[in-house]
């Protein structure tokens, strides 16, 4: 196997990853980012709607209001000192992204314009805030390309299509990974001192996801494998509004610029479901919305969507009943000019025109909330207490650090990345400066090109596009929106039906080296059911409803026995693993502590956890 050697090696070319190796290279490491995609086509690119900073540019905002909403909206079970960073450090991080030559849209006076996204608002909770500067609805894409040139500028190196497989850990310190070059289907080694986790998530184990076909979560399941915890995996967002049956994203944008959401009776049903934030509830709440109308009957033809009105007739009409300024008002050529991508989706693939009719929209599987566990400075941890592993560092949808709870806001996956890849970019340059160089084990890499081999020589029955097929209805049916214990076992039992087939008679078409994607869909399969199993195991575990997590049969949030994050560690063989779940992990609960230790009276202590109705 060649072998290649860097300080840092960088698994991810999304915001997170790239943020990372610019962080690290400008810190003086060596850095290779090693992505199975090329870089500018890395998820990131997706976003759409705007990266949340109170810069307070059209409204009065602070920090500290987009802290409390982040706690309020993960429903408390956000590390609330990590949330504080997170909204403290995004302000800089819109600021450094302009600078390095971001084209954010502008207000009138040119400033970085500012729309409003669910859940996010002023002094906090009085009325929604605008908070997300954007760039058109591209916004995710235009950092993609920001970072991606700074990283060339400051001579990062990258291996496009190289997808790494597995991580190689010498005394519980990473020594490197090994990844596969899709071209030539040869293994490499990347020996490197550090290695960052920066690979997205894993939307994929749905049937309606706005998640690319990567997204497969290939380096959660690696460190879980390789012995690491996931945290929080039963939090899994769904967006409230993708387009039916595909899932690709409409974004939230389009509810912050006036859209909304009516049923089958021509109803705007958010106003029963949440008065005051009405299509602007944060996703969770929106999302259920849906699901509670499609059950009553309400839903498009009854075909489980409803519409997404965002025609100016409609808006506007609304707009005037709510009294807004007649300034707001939007038309044709704004919607035409703030929303380009979304129109050309539904018109592309919809036909539909949204400037002339609404949109079908239905909840996608859009964002995992868990992932691999790391402290504020993107180092991953091994266990509750919060010890590091030496030389592992995540950030970004990979990453559980956590500011999202049990529930992510809009926007705030983009400032996560930034804001965490940047600092974890900074920790790594000063760790690869003092540490050694473990040394590879003389084996490094066989163990998973045996497993590759398995998979090419398959000659069972079963495909693996049937498998994915099949695990991805049984997480839409039992694993979704709503749980109870009755779906998520029946989630479990299939996932260990489908993974006696994925490991007992599997059937692989393409025997060749040569970007054999059929190998490689089949090994992300693996991947997937693993994600798949774990999380529709803690979901089981967790006997409350909080954030995306909706027990229908434990409709309550109990503070009292589940406000910790969850633990679960695989062991065992792959074909047959066992899984250890613990729910000891302490949420960080620091802003609210310091209120009691000011001696604020209960009704103004703003981070305690408030009641929340299912
Ligand atoms: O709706 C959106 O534009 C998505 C943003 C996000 O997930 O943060």
């Amino acid at each position: 196997m060649q072998i290649h050697k860097h300080d840092a090696i960088i698994i991810g070319a999304g915001g997170a990853g790239l943020m990372a190796a610019l962080y690290a290279s400008k810190g003086g490491a060596d850095v290779a980012v090693v992505s199975k995609l090329y870089p500018t086509r890395s998820h990131t690119g997706t976003a759409q709607g705007g990266i949340g900073a109170a810069l307070g540019n059209l409204d009065e905002d602070k920090p500290i209001y987009h802290t409390y909403d982040t706690v309020k909206g993960g429903d408390y079970l956000a590390d609330q000192h990590a949330a504080k960073i997170l909204a403290e450090n995004a302000v800089e991080a819109v600021i450094e992204l302009e600078h390095m030559g971001l084209p954010f849209d502008r207000t009138s006076e040119k400033r970085i314009s500012q729309r409003r996204f669910g859940g996010h608002t002023r002094n906090f909770g009085e009325e929604l805030v605008r908070r997300a500067c954007h760039a058109a609805d591209r916004t995710g894409h235009m950092i993609l390309q920001t970072l991606y040139q700074q990283c060339i500028k400051n001579e990062v190196n990258f291996f496009d299509e190289f997808q790494v497989v597995d991580l190689i850990v010498v005394d519980g310190v990473v020594a490197g990974v090994v990844a596969i070059e899709l071209g030539t289907g040869e293994f490499h080694i990347f020996h490197g001192k550090a290695c960052f986790f920066a690979s997205g998530g894993w939307g994929r184990c749905w049937s309606v996801t706005s998640n690319a076909h990567s997204l497969t979560g290939d380096g959660a399941a690696i460190a879980l494998r390789r012995g690491l915890p996931l945290q929080d995996m039963e939090f899994f967002q769904f967006h409230p509004t993708g387009i039916y049956r595909m899932g690709i994203l409409i974004t939230e944008g389009v509810r912050g610029e006036g859209g909304v959401l009516i049923n089958s009776v021509g109803e705007r049903f958010m106003e029963r479901y949440a008065p005051s934030a009405k299509d602007l509830a944060s996703r969770d709440v929106v999302s259920r919305a849906i699901y509670l109308e499609t059950r009553a009957g309400r839903s498009i033809k009854n075909r489980g969507y409803v519409h997404l009105d965002v025609r100016p007739q409609t808006v506007n009409r609304y707009f005037a009943e709510e009294g807004r300024d007649r300034k707001d008002f939007i038309d044709e050529s704004m919607v035409e000019r703030k929303l380009p991508d979304i129109l050309d989706f539904c018109r592309t693939y919809l036909g539909v025109d949204p400037v002339k009719e609404p949109m079908p929209v239905q909840p996608t599987a859009h964002y995992a909330m868990g992932g691999i566990p790391t402290n504020i400075d993107a180092e991953v941890l091994i266990d509750a207490e919060g010890t590091v592993m030496l030389g592992a560092y995540a950030a970004g949808e990979t990453a559980c650090v956590s500011v999202h709870g049990a529930n992510r806001l809009g926007t705030n996956s983009l400032v996560d990345l930034v804001v965490f890849g940047r600092r974890g970019g900074m920790k790594m340059a000063e760790y690869v400066k003092g540490a050694a160089w473990a040394p590879l084990p003389k084996d490094a890499g066989a163990e998973i090109e045996a497993e590759f081999e398995r998979i090419r020589q398959g000659a069972g029955k079963s495909r693996p596009g049937e498998l994915r097929h099949l695990m991805q209805a049984t997480m839409m049916d039992n694993v979704g929106v709503f749980r109870t214990e009755e779906t998520l076992r029946q989630g479990i039992n299939d996932l260990a039906e489908l993974r006696e087939r994925f490991y007992k008679d599997l059937h692989i078409d393409d025997k060749s080296r040569v970007f054999n994607t059929d190998l490689m869909e089949a090994w992300e399969l693996g991947c997937l059911l693993d994600l798949a199993d774990v999380t529709a195991r803690t979901a089981l575990e967790r006997k409350e409803s909080r954030g995306a997590h909706s027990r229908e049969d434990f409709k309550k949030r109990d503070d009292e026995n589940w406000l910790a994050h969850s633990l679960i560690y695989q062991e065992g063989a792959l074909s047959d693993p066992s899984y250890v779940a613990h729910f000891d992990k302490k949420v960080d609960l620091s802003l609210w502590e310091a209120e009691i230790a000011a001696g604020l009276p209960v009704d103004q202590q703003k981070f305690k956890p408030k009641e929340r109705v299912y």
